[in-house]
């Protein structure tokens, strides 16, 4: 595993951004798996203008999201979808055709499920995979549980993700209690891990996670495995990480 240590959270997505643009330029037709949160806004802003600088061509990348709300048209401004065309997409040459966010529409949670695990395989798989983390350890919307998830799923979201989520929304009811996420092991089968983290109320999860025993019960830990992570963080993120590292 690999820790680079950003002064601040802008500087933090300087480097997350500059990993992701190295990923385009060395293979321009990849797969980019992307993230939402509040995390990588900066590493967004990033690669916005890296490409209006003309360092960056996002026209063959094909990209996968981790994960929506279930009941979320990609119009509300709360979707997932919404929050990657805004923040991203509407601001590179990507075709949009080719970024894929799981259907938060589908009520049937098992066709949703089938048709985006249907969607990952036929990209062939992830080149780079972008994380954030939640306080209790989620990935994606993968929740602490009693065991690791495999494909995509349809998850009730903890009263922790509920109200760390519920910022975003007018009021807390407005928060969907239920969302799809890609699951973990096909998360593990991205090439490459980028987990991104920023401010001091993650640095006691990053240690857990990247330090602590590997449990479904800290979903993230299980990163631990995979022979390819690179871990990018402001200085409040990994500060407790990096004095047991
Ligand atoms: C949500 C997303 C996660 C994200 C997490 C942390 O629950 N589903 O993918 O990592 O929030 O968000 P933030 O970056 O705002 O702390």
């Amino acid at each position: 595993m690999k820790i680079y240590c950003g002064d601040n959270y802008e500087a933090m997505g300087r480097i997350a951004g500059n990993i992701i643009a190295a990923q385009v330029i060395l293979k321009p037709d990849c797969v980019l798996g992307l993230a939402t949160g509040s995390t990588p806004l900066s590493t967004y802003k990033t690669l916005v203008e890296k490409y209006e600088n003309g360092d960056l061509d996002f026209s063959k990348v094909t990209s996968v999201n981790l994960d929506e709300y279930k009941g979320l048209s990609g119009d509300n401004d709360q979707s997932y979808r919404y929050f990657m065309n805004t923040n991203l997409f509407n601001h590179i040459n990507i075709d949009k055709s080719r970024t894929f966010v799981p259907n938060g529409l589908e009520p049937d949670s098992e066709k949703a499920c089938k048709e985006y695990d249907a969607v990952v395989a036929s990209v062939g798989g992830v080149d780079i995979q972008l994380l954030g983390i939640g306080h209790n350890g989620h990935i994606a919307f993968n929740e602490p549980a009693p065991f690791f998830s495999k494909g995509t799923q349809c998850v009730d979201l903890t009263q922790s993700t509920i109200d760390a989520n519920k910022r975003f929304f007018e009021k807390e009811e407005d928060v969907p209690r239920q969302a799809y996420t890609m699951g973990i092991g096909t998360i593990m089968s991205a090439k490459k891990i980028l987990l991104i983290a920023a401010g001091e109320e993650k640095a006691d999860i990053m240690a857990k996670a990247f330090a602590g025993p590997i449990t479904p019960e800290v979903p993230a830990s299980v990163l631990q495995l995979h022979p390819d992570v690179t871990v990018v963080g402001d200085k409040a993120a990994l500060s407790k990480l990096l004095e047991l590292v």
